[in-house]
């Protein structure tokens, strides 16, 4: 690692107590400075939306902080499903972070979206694995080109702010590797991130700024992990124990080096764990002032808004347009604008994620229309005269664009959400709307998915997220045609909340546990496994062009095909790789994203593409042998335009590396000893002397209760003996 012949050096000058100094913040946005050695402080700022940073480095407030660019919030980005403009929007985040001497951007966040009613949702990418992995990735990459380390959060199970820094997340071990460590795997291996923050809460009764396991042998030893882990601020609770897990930074500032000094000096800490984690600390240390040696130049603020609104637009989705009804033939007179989000819009998420935006488009300046009505009282108070007043507005006017959405009373962080109902009034003014005007198209603006009892008939919807700065002009360049739309979902709408996959179990009981028993189903594969119609799935958006999808052609691990903008328009199309295991041998989600892109085509326009998969798009964790499995066999490629618009599919048979056998033993059933050829004869022989046993080799009904039966009752039933059984195991497990 490089720096780590100087990192050596600076180690063995460093005291005991410089050491477990370094080993926690300064204050609450920077690093411990030792000014004899020339050991640089580092300031670290959230994130992720833009820089937030407060004007001084002691100051926890939420507001006192510099203008900088407010770019869309993750959900939006997501949705745009464009990896270069994500790594475009954190070499810009990077570029202000830099300018300000910020060494670390607080993001991005990648924990999933279990559940709608997580009230962080729009701070986070997904709800799918893999999306929000090369969503992380490109946003790292991004940030580190231009010399700003990236920090992905909160590991792990943190899908959740009810008791957010107390609970204990209840997942098993197969779950947390496919899904909820998943997006961290794959940013960790894609990208390098300089660090990366460990969450609040438990995971199975550990915390996770304790958790060796997390923060030392999957994270370090398995993902080759090179970095810092910070702590999520105020996470510590003991930070002798935190340090013996492998957590370099305790975060914010807080008087507990001396408790590190004496768990050594009383021999409850190795030292030698402390000076693993110091020497890491200092590599990461020069690793970020190399970085910011070259003087920064001033952000270019015009460029970066621009790039706002154009990434608002990007991910924008269309989510129905009857008619039809959009791009609008014309703006101005005929057009009534409503909704008090076109004037006061919300922009971004609530909490530590906040950024004072160096300006702010509203549609309301955006968008040249008639008569404008609010509809609805900032305060949520019902009001029939603002109805009225938006029902005239309505009524006189060829189309009516109703803005609505989510409050931050309803959305914020560390709350979660209760239901994920449009605020009342919200929703009574979309229906006193659609009461007197046919051609009316839905706004949404909010951070996550909402119930739309309406939507039947809404000619349009268009679903806008939590826009930034630029995303009052990013919707009227969609409105207008000018900007096409191209953004796809990246979580499930549920038509009600109790179809959604965790409603059950979230955020639990109540008792500080959230089980996370929908397993491997999160998001649509929990649809798709139980029958279940969303309201608008996985991957859905639409365009004001057609796209047509053919020729797939599947090599070996690589997938082609060709699609074609057969409409009238120039736009951009998410094609979404699926793969389905026709018969997996660990049950496992019907099907499951592994690959898009986003090609951007012009009217008459085809483009070949190709995608490479890996084995480990193919595999499962198992758990018998802790490790990834793939199992040769036939696999389903399915190729579409959205999780439920599939345009293509191909079975084939894949020839995939042999997976570590899963080792025999006394509660293996004799299924698989009678698979197995180098045992079959033997345990065939033995079962012949039992009548009930020996019945199942010419009887199908007792041999499928047989099958299942473990090795260790032919000992029971006396057809085998313990050296017996010792000898076939060894067999076994040689032989396979
Ligand atoms: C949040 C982190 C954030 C930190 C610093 C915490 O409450 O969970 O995401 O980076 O505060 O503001």
């Amino acid at each position: 690692m490089e720096g780590t012949t100087r990192a050596d050096g600076l180690l063995a000058q460093l005291t005991l107590e410089e050491k477990a100094a370094l080993t926690v913040g300064r204050d609450a946005w920077t690093t411990v400075a030792i000014e004899r050695l020339g050991i640089p402080s580092v300031w670290v700022s959230d994130g992720p939306t833009g820089l937030r940073k407060l004007r001084s480095s002691d100051d926890m407030s939420l507001t006192n902080t510099l203008p900088a660019t407010c770019f869309p919030t993750e959900s939006a980005l997501a949705a745009s499903w464009d990896v270069a403009l994500v790594e475009e929007v954190a070499g810009a985040i990077a570029a202000e972070c830099r300018a300000e001497g910020v060494g670390v951007i607080l993001g991005p966040g990648i924990n999933l979206k279990r559940s709608p009613l997580a009230g962080r949702n729009f701070e986070y990418f997904s709800e799918d694995p893999v999306l929000s992995g090369r969503m992380a990735a490109a946003f790292v990459r991004g940030a580190q080109a231009r010399g700003v380390g990236a920090c992905l959060k909160h590991l792990v199970a943190n899908e959740h702010e009810t008791g957010r820094m107390y609970a204990d997340s209840i997942v098993d071990e197969r779950t947390l590797r496919e899904v909820y460590l998943r997006p961290f795997e794959i940013a960790v291996r894609e990208a390098g991130p300089w660090t990366v923050m460990a969450s609040y809460n438990r995971l199975n009764g550990e915390y996770c700024v304790e958790s060796r396991r997390l923060l030392r042998e999957i994270l370090v030893e398995e993902w080759g992990f090179d970095g810092i882990v910070m702590s999520d601020w105020l996470a510590v609770n003991d930070r002798a124990a935190s340090v013996a897990a492998g957590l370099h930074l305790q975060m914010p500032g807080s008087p507990t080096a001396p408790a590190v000094v004496a768990a050594v000096r009383e021999g409850r800490l190795d030292e030698a764990r402390l000076d693993e984690l110091v020497r890491e600390l200092l590599v990461f240390a020069e690793r970020a002032t190399a970085a910011g040696a070259e003087p920064a130049p001033a952000p270019d603020l015009d460029a970066h808004h621009r790039l706002a609104r154009r990434a608002a637009a990007a991910g924008i989705v269309l989510l129905k347009n009857d008619g039809p009804l959009l791009p609008l033939a014309e703006a101005g007179d005929g057009v009534a604008l409503i909704g008090a989000f076109a004037r006061e819009p919300r922009f971004q998420g609530a909490g530590s994620s906040q950024v004072r935006p160096t300006r702010l488009e509203t549609l309301h300046d955006e968008l040249p229309h008639g008569a404008y009505a609010a509809g609805y009282a900032d305060d949520g108070a019902s009001d029939p005269g603002l109805l009225r007043e938006a029902q005239e507005a309505a009524r006189g006017a060829r189309v009516a664009i109703v803005c609505v959405g989510l409050p931050e009373s309803h959305e914020t962080e560390g709350v979660d959400r209760e239901h994920i109902d449009l605020p009342a009034q919200h929703t009574a003014l979309v229906e006193a709307v659609l009461d007197v005007q046919p051609n009316t198209v839905v706004v949404l603006i909010n951070g996550s998915a909402v119930a739309m009892p309406w939507a039947a008939r809404a000619s349009a919807i268009l679903e806008a997220w939590l826009g930034g700065q630029g995303g009052g002009g990013a919707i009227a360049d969609v409105l207008l045609g000018r900007v096409n739309p191209a953004g796809r979902l990246s979580e499930t709408f549920p038509v009600t909340l109790a179809d959604t996959p965790a409603h059950l179990d979230f955020p639990g009981d109540g008792d500080g546990r959230s089980h996370f028993t929908d397993r491997l189903f999160t998001g649509y594969r929990s649809y798709d496994a139980r029958g279940i119609e969303p309201l608008f799935p996985f991957g859905h958006g639409l365009s004001y062009t057609r796209f047509e999808y053919s020729g797939l052609r599947v090599d070996g691990l690589t997938v082609a095909l060709t699609v074609a903008n057969t409409g009238e328009r120039a736009g951009a199309e998410v094609v979404q790789l699926y793969v389905r295991e026709r018969a997996p041998r660990l049950r496992r989600p019907d099907k499951e994203l592994r690959g898009f892109a986003k090609p951007v085509l012009e009217p008459g326009e085809r483009r070949e593409l190709s995608f490479r998969l890996e084995p480990r798009d193919f595999a499962s964790y198992d758990t018998r042998v802790a490790a990834w499995r793939t199992d040769s066999g036939e696999f389903e490629f399915l190729v579409g335009a959205s999780s439920r618009d599939i345009r293509l599919r191909e079975t084939v048979t894949l020839e995939l590396p042999d997976s570590l056998p899963v080792p025999f033993d006394r509660l293996t059933p004799l299924r698989d000893w009678l698979a197995d050829p180098a045992t079959r004869e033997r345990i065939e022989s033995a079962m012949a002397g039992v009548p009930l046993l020996s019945a199942a080799l010419d009887s199908p009904m007792i041999a499928a209760f047989v099958a299942d039966m473990p090795i260790a009752k032919l000992v029971i039933l006396g057809a085998l003996d313990e050296p017996e059984l010792g000898e076939l195991t060894a067999l076994a497990n040689r032989a396979s």
